[in-house]
């Protein structure tokens, strides 16, 4: 069997605290806080039991909050051992009431659960709530509550619901809080993570995404050697870091393929090949592939059946460039991958390195190619990546890009087929939205932005004379994950300025709506 969770390829100089993941909704968000707080951390998996957490020497343990009850049959345990390795634990929430079980405290079910904001009540501060309010907010969500400490232990807070809202044994090095410090709604809990790695586990708190571009430069040069790589750009801010990471390992061993299959916003194809030719020198294999696209899309509105022929395609014409750069004894032999360590999280914590996307933008190429991966974003978050970018003087524009979806405007173009002109006229309506979205300061604030382009089109009234054109729809949604999303309240005199600017100067439209649709019940894409 691989090896599940091989630690990741990261200086080994940094401290490293540990979050075991009991499948609470937030344990990803307290592994990118600690290392939002300097101390880098890699979240694995809560049965990988204490040797395979002892193998990475952490300076702290973090047990995650989860869904089940501890009563629950089935309801993943606490391995003794993990508060033996002479490091000291945090449990948080589910965490908490493990160690409180395993420890001889008062568990059990309450009648209520505490949902939702609550006020956290500090009868002694102790060394985990040191110098904090004695009285501060704080994000609850469980239904068993610790009704007493384990003997030895101090009970430090409560809150409206739960008697036993934090507890330590300095003694022990052993913390609990109820309470979830990772999110917003807690706004001492970064103090509180820092106060647990700072003070008590003793981590240097020096780690950035930033300052491990060397490290990974040593150790791309290590893996890759003389040979040459080649790495699919899609323009997305993963693909375009790892680039170039990799190109300043390396330099012009690395070979890039963009493949503009036509369905990308206005100017998009131009900026990315402008920025990797011109400005930062890549070689760079641009493909101008819209013709076969659309040729392959005529006739199809159906949505997956778009999508189908978009990534297939897309697949065929990437490994054609790849077979010329792989041919020959000098040809390449390794490929670039922008895997973020959220996908690494999702595909079991393990080294994965088999696992192509089948995302299409570098996706599913076939086995008889035999690439060796290149990955050099494996151990990142992507506001890292982000970070990583900038520190290699990616332009903002790139850095701060919002999710685009593979098939791109095909998928926007809806209820019909995406034939040029309409792929035209929504990327001419697109720039707009951009451009004004931008203008208001507004677009990094969103998650995405963008218009669609539905088969419709309704009577209007422009200078005396009766109209018959097509609706525009703006939709911008706010989100963390793509998860959920809710629709953003843009200002009304913005959205009158976009649809004024959408009728006035694209003379096919002549109406303007907004999507005023929450994920759920909707999608953030129409199709
Ligand atoms: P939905 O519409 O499902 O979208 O709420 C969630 C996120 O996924 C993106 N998306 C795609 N990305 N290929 C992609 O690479 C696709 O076929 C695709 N469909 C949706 C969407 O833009 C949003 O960020």
């Amino acid at each position: 069997m691989a090896d599940e969770s091989a630690p990741l390829d990261v200086p080994r100089n940094t401290d490293e605290v540990v979050v075991l993941d009991y499948g609470g909704q937030y344990s990803q968000l307290i592994a990118r806080r600690v290392r939002e707080c300097g101390v880098f951390s890699e979240l694995l998996p809560n049965h990988v039991g204490a040797e395979e957490v002892a193998r990475r020497k952490p300076k702290g343990l973090i047990l995650s909050g989860g869904p089940s009850s501890v009563y629950a049959k089935g309801a993943p345990a606490l391995d003794p051992a993990l508060l033996e390795l002479g490091i000291p634990v945090l449990g948080i929430c589910y965490g908490m009431q493990l160690v409180a079980q395993a420890l001889g405290g008062d568990v059990q079910s309450a009648e209520v659960g505490e949902f939702g904001r609550s006020t956290l009540t500090v009868k002694e501060s102790g060394r985990l709530l040191e110098g904090l309010p004695l009285e501060q907010a704080c994000w609850m969500s469980h239904r068993d509550t610790v009704y007493a400490p384990p003997p030895g232990f101090t009970a430090l807070a409560s809150s409206t619901v739960s008697p036993v809202a934090a507890f330590e044994s300095v003694e022990k090095a052993i913390y609990g809080i109820q309470f979830h410090p990772e999110v917003v709604h807690t706004p001492f809990g970064q103090d509180i993570l820092k106060k647990f790695l700072g003070d008590i586990c003793g981590c240097d708190m020096t780690w950035s995404a930033a300052n491990i571009v060397d490290d990974q430069i040593r150790l791309i040069r290590e893996q890759i050697g003389d040979r040459k790589v080649i790495c699919g750009l899609s323009g997305g801010v993963d693909s375009s870091v790892a680039a170039l990471l990799v190109h300043r390992a390396v330099g012009d061993q690395l070979t890039c393929v963009f493949v503009d299959h036509g369905m990308m916003r206005k100017n998009e194809g131009d900026q990315v090949v402008k920025t990797f030719r011109d400005t930062f020198k890549v070689p760079l294999v641009a493909v101008d592939a819209e013709t076969r696209f659309l040729d392959k899309l005529r006739g199809t509105s159906e949505p997956e059946a778009k999508r189908k022929i978009i990534g297939t395609e897309f697949i065929r014409v990437f490994e054609e460039e790849a077979l010329k750069l792989a041919s020959g004894g000098e040809g390449a032999k390794y490929l670039v991958q922008g895997t973020l360590y959220s996908d690494v999280i999702e595909s079991g914590g393990g080294t994965g390195a088999a696992t192509i996307k089948s995302h299409h933008n570098v996706g599913g190429l076939p086995d008889d190619l035999q690439f060796e991966l290149v990955e050099p974003l494996r151990a990142l978050f992507k506001d890292e990546v982000r970070a990583v970018g900038a520190e290699l003087g990616l332009p903002e524009r790139l850095v701060w890009r919002q999710p685009f979806p593979g098939p791109g405007l095909a998928i926007r173009v809806v209820g019909g087929e995406a034939t040029k002109e309409r792929l035209d006229l929504l990327r001419d309506a697109d720039a707009i939205l951009q451009d004004e979205i931008r203008g208001a300061g507004l677009y990094r604030d969103l998650w995405q932005s963008f218009c669609v382009l539905p088969d419709v089109r309704t009577v209007g009234v422009q200078g005396d004379e009766r109209t018959y054109g097509y609706v525009v729809v703006i939709r911008a949604v706010t989100s963390d994950d793509a998860m959920t999303a809710d629709w953003a309240r843009l200002p009304y005199d913005l959205l009158e300025q976009i649809a004024a600017r959408m009728i006035g100067e694209l003379r096919e439209v002549n109406r303007v709506v907004l999507d005023i649709t929450s994920k759920p019940p909707g999608t953030i894409e129409w199709e």
